[in-house]
């Protein structure tokens, strides 16, 4: 919002995440966003508080984007975060005020933080609710936010504002004619969570077709080329491999599942829950295929997971197919080494059993097996041959399908890939 050129006040309760960002760094990794919050800071636009009075002083236009993780217990997303903010800022307030919210949401909750601001406005103060669903893709979030390729305004029937605001706040993407879609508010809430179960349902289409291709001989990645080229169908989002994790795909699919639920429409939405089980199975699928290569016991045997992140150009391994599969390794017996170019902190936090090397290079000195687990440029550009000197044994498996097989089978590597040809580790 600073580089789109507005005032900018960042709050969150959490004091160290402030205090990094105010002093210039960016508490998580992502490309391009330390050079932005750098520039800002300098030119005054942008700073950052924990304190809700300053906040509420500030602004009239304020931006909601606190976390909605899965409940403990259940399906269904945890509310509590949100409430706090339109709790703790709406008595604050004085004046007309707008908040936007950008927090992944279950449908139905903008009507109901709408009541609970009424409730809470001081007289003579007056709080709309809008909703404003957020799209950006983590490793490409600076890009993703600056040039959106659309945005989703849902507002209240009867008076609002907030349209108006939301043009002038958006001005900039809005002159390179961005895609500007102005809905109720059930609508916006559920055009995140339709669009995260949409592409979920993609890659666990693509990975339930996989299972097939591994019990015929057939390839995954030649068919997904193949159907890919068809407009309909499209190539992006049919990566067989290990699937979907991060803070968003899996609580989100099971949130809407919840609110499906909820709302008496279960049956609308129980193919998510097949979506969510094939996703969980390809993880299942690579432990098994690195228990088969020691003959079906992993006791002693190392094995390199390279990535633990949940995806290329992220430290974040929330719900990270690659972490779980390296935990599950561990918890089998095998001696398992990590490395990832950016998520070994976080992972050492939810898994400090395992081994963290500080390079691929020490990572797969004396390997038995190893797992790409997470497909950064650096392990795409493996040379088979020079990694085959480091490693004990020339075993591994492609979680993600970027290898080229054979040029891997060439430098004297068994190959496993996910969806493809599974003979040679039998
Ligand atoms: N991460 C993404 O790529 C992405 C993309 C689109 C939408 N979303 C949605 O955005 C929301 C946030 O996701 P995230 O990944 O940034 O979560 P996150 O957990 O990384 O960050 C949430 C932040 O909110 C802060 N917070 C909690 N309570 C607060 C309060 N009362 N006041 C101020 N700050 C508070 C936390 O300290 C934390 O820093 C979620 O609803 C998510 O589904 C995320």
């Amino acid at each position: 919002m600073a580089e789109l050129g507005h005032e900018v006040l960042g709050v969150d309760v959490d004091d160290s995440k402030i205090a990094a960002l105010s002093a210039g760094t960016v508490p998580f990794y992502e490309p391009g966003l330390p050079e932005v919050l750098q520039r800002n800071l300098e030119s005054g636009r942008l700073s950052f508080s924990t304190n809700y009075a300053r906040a509420a002083e500030f602004a009239h236009v304020h931006f909601l984007g606190v976390g909605t993780p899965q409940r403990h217990g259940s399906y269904a997303a945890d509310m509590t975060y949100v409430r706090a903010v339109i709790e703790e800022l709406v008595p604050m307030l004085k004046g007309d005020h707008v908040i936007f919210g950008k927090s992944t949401v279950p449908v139905g909750t903008a009507a109901k933080l709408q009541e609970l601001a009424d409730s809470l406005a001081p007289e003579g103060t007056s709080v709309e609710i809008a909703w404003n669903p957020e799209f950006l893709r983590e490793g490409y979030a600076v890009k993703d936010t600056i040039t959106p390729d659309r945005i989703v305004l849902g507002v209240r029937g009867g008076e609002s504002a907030a349209e108006e605001i939301a043009r002038e706040v958006y001005a900039q993407p809005l002159e390179q004619d961005t895609p500007f879609l102005v809905t109720d508010l059930q609508t916006a809430e559920l055009v995140k969570v339709a669009a995260n179960a949409f592409l979920a349902t993609k890659i666990s289409f693509i990975n339930a077709v996989s299972e097939i291709c591994e019990i015929t001989g057939g390839d995954v990645v030649a068919l997904a080329d193949a159907i890919g080229h068809d407009d309909r169908i499209g190539r992006k989002f049919l990566g067989a491999g290990l699937g979907f994790g991060g803070g968003c795909l899996p609580k989100d699919i099971r949130a809407f599942m919840a609110r499906a639920g909820e709302l008496g429409a279960d049956q609308a939405l129980t193919f998510l829950r097949e979506v969510d089980a094939i996703n969980m199975r390809r993880r299942d699928r690579t432990v098994d295929l690195a228990k088969r290569a020691f003959n079906g016991s992993l006791l002693g045997h190392r094995v390199t997971v390279l990535g633990c992140a949940f995806k290329p150009n992220s430290d974040d391994v929330r719900d990270s197919p690659a972490l779980s599969v390296a935990g599950s390794l561990s918890l089998g017996g095998a001696a398992v080494t990590v490395y990832d170019p950016q998520g070994m902190d976080n992972a050492r936090k939810v898994f400090p059993t395992l081994n963290y090397a500080d390079s691929a290079h020490a990572a797969l000195e004396d390997a038995e097996l190893v797992i790409l687990a997470t497909e950064w440029q650096e392990f795409r550009e493996l040379d088979p041959e020079a990694t085959g000197k480091l490693v004990a044994s020339r075993r591994i498996i492609d979680g993600r399908n970027v290898l080229d097989v054979s040029a891997w089978q060439s430098a004297g590597w068994i190959i496993e890939a996910l969806g493809r040809s599974v003979n040679n580790l039998a």
